[in-house]
């Protein structure tokens, strides 16, 4: 059955350094077309190194990445982000609309020719992430979960069939965390395949089909019966794993 799926991403033999330790050491994994990933590893361990990678915005020490089976520098704009947040310069003076308006643009300043259907997809996105109604107010306006779903919708007017998504639940409300479940939900509908940074492991195993458990190495890659291992969990969050001992079930 699984020779009909399509890989949406492939990583073969990833190492990235940014100095003399690596942060991604022989990585190799492959996620299908339309799958709900979930990347979860402590703090430091590369998880965003890793989204970078699949952006094709890191330099590779060895390995390759295929997007859709294409080299990843083959594939700009195939590929949509949504950044952790504090990396984003949210005094930029545009508007909630601006910003979903440049995922079909890129820059607001070539979006003066907008068509009818760009204009219809933008307000699909802002709909889709709950922000039609704040279309008009600037983006240094709103609070952390609302900015966070306007670049969700910004990615989901780009059009592109994956989605990567850098800690999207971190320190948002509870109407922006019900919101970003809906448009993961909704998109996996689609067919857009999804992949996610996620620091709780609480709700992980609720929230995404399959699992990478990433520290420096890939640790465990599939559904996350078989990624919540005592062994494997205790391995990749040492001293820390008090905590989540009563969510292993094994
Ligand atoms: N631009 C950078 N320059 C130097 N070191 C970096 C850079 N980005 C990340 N690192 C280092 O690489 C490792 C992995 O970082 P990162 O991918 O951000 O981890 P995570 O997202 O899992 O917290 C960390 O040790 C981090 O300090
Ligand atoms: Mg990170």
């Amino acid at each position: 059955m699984e020779n009909n799926k399509e890989y949406a991403i492939q990583v073969r033999n990833l190492t990235v350094s940014y100095g003399p330790k690596p942060a991604l050491l022989d990585v190799s994994f492959m996620i299908y077309s339309g799958e709900l990933v979930g990347i979860i590893g402590p703090n430091g361990a590369g998880k965003s190194t890793l989204m970078k990678a699949i952006l094709g915005f890191v330099k590779r020490d060895i390995g390759d990445v295929y997007v859709f089976g294409k080299p990843v520098e083959q594939t700009r704009g195939m590929v949509a982000y949504v950044p952790q947040r504090g990396t984003v310069d949210w005094d930029y003076p545009v508007t909630v609309y601006d910003v979903a308006m440049m995922g079909r643009y890129g820059h607001i300043k070539w979006w003066k020719n907008a068509s009818r259907e760009d204009h219809e997809i933008v307000e699909r996105s802002l709909e889709m992430v709950r922000m039609s109604d704040f279309r008009h107010r600037q983006i240094g306006q709103l609070s952390g979960g609302q900015q966070q779903r306007v670049f969700m919708a910004r990615a989901l007017a780009q059009g592109a069939k994956i989605l990567l998504l850098d800690e999207p639940f971190a320190g948002v409300d509870a109407a922006t965390e019900s919101a970003i479940l809906d448009v993961l939900a909704e998109a996996k509908k689609a067919g857009i395949t999804l992949v996610v940074v996620h620091h709780d492991l609480a709700t992980a195993s609720e929230y995404f089909d399959k699992l990478l458990l990433v520290k420096q190495r890939l640790y465990a890659a599939g559904p996350p019966s078989l990624v919540f291992r005592q062994e494997l969990l205790t391995e990749v969050y040492e001293g820390r794993l008090k905590v989540f001992t009563d969510l292993i079930k094994a």
